[in-house]
């Protein structure tokens, strides 16, 4: 399948490094859960170690930039993920779902697949830029601002979730998350209280 990140992926892992306090805060949101389906999981930032994983992700440019040793990766969209219902404790979505060709469908598919829990990371597009982005690429905020799932977006398919402020520090090791507003990319965990969705064998 043709992939965006197949052309702009490269290199991807070298930026995208995982900051340990923003791990823990997804870590946290994850909860208890044993079992977890990394979606849109690119070179694996932020896929926990301390539970049983399994990726997936769409792009042969990212599946390739994961580390040795890292979760096992299954090469599929978020819209038709081949697992069969609840067959994992959690979901993680980390900064993926904006790329998705039908977000309701993936989104539906997150809460098909997970019995107890979906933590989606991503950037509330109700929320301020900050200066960079304000001042200097005003464009880029108000593109961010047409393909970011709004919170209503989320409830529609999934029922009412938690929305928690994920904390960027000042000197986050990341690369990528902070881009967008250093105070303040949002963290979802929802407790799965959703419309049933499809079903699948
Ligand atoms: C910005 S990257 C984030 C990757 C990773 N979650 C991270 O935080 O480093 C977005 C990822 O979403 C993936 N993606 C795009 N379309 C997708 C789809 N339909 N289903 C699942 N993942 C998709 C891309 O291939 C890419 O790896």
């Amino acid at each position: 399948m043709a992939q965006l990140f197949d052309q702009i992926g490269l290199g991807y892992r070298d930026y995208r490094r995982p900051d340990p306090r923003l791990a823990a805060a997804i870590t946290r949101a994850l909860n208890r859960t044993d079992t977890v389906v990394n979606v849109g999981a690119g070179a694996g930032s932020y896929e926990p170690s301390d539970r049983a994983v399994v990726a997936v992700e769409p792009a042969m440019t990212m599946i390739r930039q994961r580390h040795a040793g890292s979760a096992p990766v299954v090469q599929a969209s978020a819209t038709d993920l081949p697992f069969r219902d609840e067959g994992f404790a959690a979901a993680l979505a980390v900064l993926t779902v904006h790329h998705w060709p039908d977000r309701a469908r993936g989104l539906e598919e997150l809460a098909r697949v997970a019995r107890q829990r979906v933590v989606v990371v991503t950037w509330d597009p109700s929320s301020f830029g900050f200066w960079l982005t304000d001042d200097y690429f005003p464009d880029l905020i108000e593109i961010d601002r047409r393909i970011f799932p709004t919170v209503a977006d989320f409830e529609d398919v999934l029922g009412r979730v938690e929305v928690q402020p994920l904390l960027i520090p000042y000197d986050c090791v990341d690369g990528r998350l902070p881009d967008r507003d250093r105070r303040k990319v949002l963290t979802r965990a929802d407790q799965l209280r959703r419309r049933r969705p499809r079903t699948r064998p």
